[in-house]
């Protein structure tokens, strides 16, 4: 029986040229039609969290539309505008949109605890430049971002999904990377980081093997000083683990 998930996938006005030649595969490796890349965790929402979706939600929480989005009407100015998929509690976002108060951060996190914390932190700290979409990331690009629209796309510490089973729904691979490759203007820069080795080897193959980009380093780049050290990345690095950024530019 033919594997469902391995259908192509429908076209949309979205889609670019480039989105029509990634799902080509090399021999004997399948992509799956669309990445997985999350599972629906459980979490309960704080009080904090909640007042903060009910007061900040309105304003800062942008409905998912299949449609291409306007964001200069969306952030009430015209500004650079990075992508960061999966933000997690959101603390690096709500650090790099106040240092960086000159560009427009577009931020995709399906977990709603996870929402609520980084509305939480717009409010504590009075940002204005952060959207974010509660939704599956690869559907936003898919169905909301226009080509070149994006100076630069963020994606710290991806879910690793460590088993060799799993590995088919890490977020960077070939087809995706391609796409979002195509949603940066040139010059725009994609900004990967990761504490596993593996999928960090994984994003430098599979980044220096895009057409598109360009490396900005020999191998792994330092860490740009604009993203912070999380808790979480503090507590992994005392017990001797390591960090790996890549950070690759779109080539004119
Ligand atoms: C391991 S956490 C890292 C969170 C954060 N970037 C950090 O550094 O702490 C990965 C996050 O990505 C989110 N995520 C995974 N796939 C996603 C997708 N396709 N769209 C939106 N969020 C996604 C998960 O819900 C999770 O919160």
């Amino acid at each position: 029986m033919t594997d469902p998930t391995l259908a192509p996938a429908p076209a949309h006005p979205a889609a670019t040229a480039a989105d029509a030649t990634v799902g080509t595969p090399p021999a004997g490796v399948a992509y799956p039609k669309t990445i997985k890349s999350f599972v629906r965790r459980a979490g309960r929402t704080t009080t904090g969290q909640a007042k903060a979706f009910e007061d900040l939600g309105p304003r800062f929480v942008l409905p998912y539309t299949a449609a291409p989005l306007d964001a200069d009407a969306a952030f009430g100015r015209s500004a650079p505008l990075v992508l960061e998929i999966g933000f997690g509690m959101g603390e690096a976002t709500a650090h790099i949109a106040r240092v960086r108060p000159n560009d427009n951060f577009l931020c995709c996190e399906v977990h709603e605890p996870g929402v609520g914390a980084l509305l939480k932190r717009i409010g504590e700290q009075g940002l204005t430049n952060i959207r974010i979409l509660q939704h599956d990331a690869v559907e936003v690009i898919d169905h909301m971002l226009a080509p070149a629209c994006l100076d630069g796309i963020h994606i710290f510490f991806p879910d690793p999904w460590h088993k060799k089973k799993h590995n088919k729904r890490r977020l960077i691979q070939a087809p995706l990377v391609a796409k979002l490759a195509a949603r940066l203007k040139p010059g725009g820069y994609l900004h990967c980081a990761t504490d596993w080795q593996p999928y960090a080897e994984q994003m430098l193959q599979v980044l220096g093997a895009e057409p598109l980009l360009a490396n900005t380093a020999q191998g792994f780049a330092p860490q740009p000083e604009y993203r912070p050290l999380t808790k979480f990345e503090n507590r992994g690095l005392r017990l001797g683990h390591g960090v790996w950024d890549v950070v690759f530019v779109r080539r004119h």
